[in-house]
């Protein structure tokens, strides 16, 4: 397939980029290191700074030659659309928004930027797949977050309603609990509305907070990893923990800990893009997926670091601090996620071997870490 990645450069779409490049796509991977930006004007930094695509894509080329990078603000429509019209994807897989939910609530910059930068790029995506490339199946990454924590159980996508004797397919309602999500959101509603009105195709997959290094061997072999982000504002939760695990630093418990959500392995993030693109929906149908595998409270995260950590003698230590996000902290949570199991997801569980792989790879980085962008500096009150 003609594959267009944008967000190329990221967390997620730069091990996806490498292992459609093993698998022989032709690719054009689009990304403007906005990511980068944002992190260097916060005073942020993952563990490693990662080569720019422009320099490690040589090494993508020994493996497929069909694969080039173009380094375009997916927001800019002109730009956009001229890369669009001339590559003719068969598939879109779009990873390129700014995804911090911390950074999103600093401030009113932080917050328009977060829904200009999101809605736009959506917005030019779905624009230019409508007059060009109506047959083109976009695969959106969506967020569990979306949702919320609401007091039922969440569905694969969708609610069937029945009101005053009449039923009718809603999307299930979502309520996020920061800007970013709420930019989710309105990702997700231009999408419904494009491809209601002019019989589109997409995938959007909710997924929940990943985790996780490598995404496959051959990543590992070729030093090609992830921005392994680690920070307040940018690193999801568990990399976090292992992170703060090695520099001797109690995890950072937010409240009670018992916010619960569903996490998935980087691994399985790719094999559910994979899965995606194999199934495209029929035109005019939106396929909704909840994407993780395994449910936890945060407490219950951080206790599994613990104990599985014992077993390389790092001594963890668990700390509740003040959660610096308007949340709830006790609710119910029993969120549905089989669609993907029915298409073939072999799910790659949170065991202690897998802690203990993340905890080698930043232990083998333990120089580069800096406890001070650890702690959370901003609150959302
Ligand atoms: N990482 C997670 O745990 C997680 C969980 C749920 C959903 N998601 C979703 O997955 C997607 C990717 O997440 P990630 O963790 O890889 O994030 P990331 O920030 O590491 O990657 C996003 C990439 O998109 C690029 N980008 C942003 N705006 C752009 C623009 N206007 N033009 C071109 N490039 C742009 C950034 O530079 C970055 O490289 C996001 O949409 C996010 O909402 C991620």
């Amino acid at each position: 397939m003609k594959i267009l990645v944008l967000g190329a450069d990221g967390y997620l779409g730069w091990p996806t980029s490498v292992d459609l490049a093993l698998d022989k796509h032709e690719l054009l991977l689009i990304d403007n290191y906005a990511k980068r930006s944002i992190m260097s004007e916060n005073n942020r930094a993952p563990l490693i700074l990662n080569k720019k695509i422009e320099s490690k894509i040589k090494i993508l080329k020994k493996i497929n030659k069909k694969v080039s990078f173009k380094n375009i603000d997916c927001s800019n429509f002109n730009k956009f659309s001229d890369a669009f019209k001339k590559f003719k994807p068969d598939a879109v897989i779009h990873f390129a928004e700014l995804p911090s939910a911390p950074y999103s609530m600093l401030g009113a910059k932080e917050g328009w930027k977060t829904l200009q930068n999101n809605i736009q790029s959506t917005y030019n995506l779905v624009w230019n797949v409508k007059t060009h490339r109506p047959n083109c199946h976009i695969v959106k990454l969506g967020t569990m977050g979306e949702y919320g924590t609401p007091n039922i159980n969440i569905e694969e996508g969708w609610l069937n309603v029945k009101h005053q004797g009449r039923n009718q397919k809603f999307l299930y309602p979502r309520q996020a609990s920061s800007l970013y999500h709420t930019s989710k959101i309105m990702d997700t509603d231009l999408i419904w509305f494009y491809l209601r009105l002019y019989s589109l195709r997409a995938t959007d997959l909710m997924q929940g907070p990943v985790y996780g290094v490598y995404a496959n061997d051959f990543s590992k072999e070729n030093k090609l990893e992830p921005t392994f982000a680690y920070d307040d504002m940018f690193g999801t939760v568990l990399n976090r923990f292992i992170v703060q695990s090695v520099a001797n630093v109690p995890l950072t418990v937010y409240g009670s800990g018992n916010q619960i959500r569903g996490y998935l392995n980087i691994r399985d993030t790719i094999q559910c893009i994979k899965l995606a693109l194999k199934n495209p929906p029929k035109k005019g149908v939106l396929n909704i997926f909840n994407q993780f595998t395994e449910q936890f409270s945060v407490k219950e995260l951080a206790n599994k670091v613990a104990s599985a950590l014992k077993k390389i003698e790092l001594n963890v230590k668990i700390k509740a601090i003040k959660n610096p996000r308007i949340e709830k902290e006790k609710h119910y949570y029993n969120a549905k996620n089989t669609g993907m199991k029915k298409l073939g997801l072999k799910p790659t569980l949170l065991t202690d071997k897998v802690i203990i792989e993340m905890a080698q790879y930043v232990i083998s980085n333990k120089k580069h870490i800096n406890n001070k962008i650890i702690s959370p500096k901003s609150t959302w009150k």
